[in-house]
């Protein structure tokens, strides 16, 4: 039994910074951080979102630039996410080789050899013409074995255009055995897949649509994201993406399901990334600009929260500015 006050004074190891640091449990280190990125067509286009200060649409050089600045400063990770030039109903800028992504990860690995871990973002969202993350049947549904096959080519496609990790973010069943499938029958059985196995269907995308010009033009997509309702059912997204063969596992947003996140560190071995989503940036940033919160102060604790409810990547469009007040570990 542990002594009780007055013998018991847990502020004793509060009282000076260099104690505090020694017994702090959990530390943010560059190591954790991944960056998104933006990629869209033309030449020296860095066009900043609206809804996200800081935050940049980049054409291919563009990107090779922020993606230096990205790896000097110690980030080992950026995620890709593309504006294509057209969309169809096929989501053809999605798998096409020439599509604005796999022109970026080729650029990209060309500049920077292996300094950089690219992470390809697999949906279709961005390249549907109606901004729906599957193909769309009659009567206006998302069907799902049709669009397996679709985001199968486009995993493919990255992979060889030279991503590193596939991250499947359309919430299909069974989007990562087909991805899975399709890598291994391509050759391509190293490349792992970092799943959005807990994905919710938030309102805290809103300033990414903005981003990725990807609003949905009906409907929404609470067919296939989850409900935030739902903690159980997280668990049964987690196993059945592990089974179908996902190497690590995500949670989104963060902020929001930081139980779901523990629970998941408690139920399964596998790294677990968690996404601090647009939304979450945006909040911290508007009140940052009016001078409501410290941004700086409060940047940093979402973090580590993420971190201690047992995240081991943080994808943050803070990554920049998190690595910048960070040493290397
Ligand atoms: C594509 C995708 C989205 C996000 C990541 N991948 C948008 C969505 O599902 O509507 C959101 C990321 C963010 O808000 O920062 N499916
Ligand atoms: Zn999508």
């Amino acid at each position: 039994m542990p002594a009780a006050f007055p013998i018991r004074r847990l502020r004793r190891l509060r009282m000076n910074p260099a104690i505090r640091s020694m017994v702090r449990e959990t530390r943010l280190a560059r190591e954790d951080l991944v960056q998104p990125l933006f990629v869209c067509p033309g030449q020296g286009v860095r066009r900043e979102v609206p809804s996200m200060p800081g935050v940049f649409n980049l054409s291919v050089d563009r990107l090779v630039e922020e993606c230096r600045e990205v790896a000097d400063l110690g980030i080992p990770a950026v995620l890709l996410f593309g504006i294509p030039e057209s969309k169809d109903d096929q989501a053809t800028g999605a798998w096409h080789d020439q599509g604005i992504v796999q022109q970026g990860l080729r650029a990209v690995r060309a500049a920077l050899g292996d300094r950089l871990v690219l992470i390809a973002d697999t949906c279709l969202c961005e390249y549907t013409s109606h901004g729906h993350c599957g193909i769309v049947g009659e009567r206006g549904e998302i069907q799902n074995d049709p669009t397996l096959a679709v985001l199968a080519r486009t995993a493919v496609s990255q992979a060889r255009a030279g991503a590193d990790l596939i991250a499947p973010s359309d919430m299909m069943d069974g989007r990562v055995a087909a991805i899975r499938r399709a890598l291994d029958d391509a050759g391509l059985s190293n490349t792992p897949i970092l799943s959005y196995a807990v994905k919710y269907a938030s309102a805290c995308y809103g300033p990414f649509r903005d981003a990725a010009q990807s609003p949905p033009s009906f409907g929404d997509r609470k067919s296939h994201q989850m409900d935030p309702a739902n903690a159980r059912e997280a668990l049964e997204e987690a196993r059945s993406d592990l089974e179908e063969g996902a190497d690590l596992l995500m949670v989104k947003p963060a902020g929001p399901n930081l139980d779901i996140l523990a629970a998941l560190r408690r139920d399964v071995n596998v790294p677990l990334a968690a996404y601090q989503v647009s939304g979450e940036y945006a909040m911290v940033k508007a009140a940052g600009a009016r001078g409501w919160i410290d941004e700086a102060a409060v940047t940093w604790e979402l973090a580590l929260a993420i971190k201690r409810a047992g995240a081991d990547l943080i994808i943050t469009y803070f990554a920049k500015d998190l690595a910048r007040r960070l040493g290397r570990s």
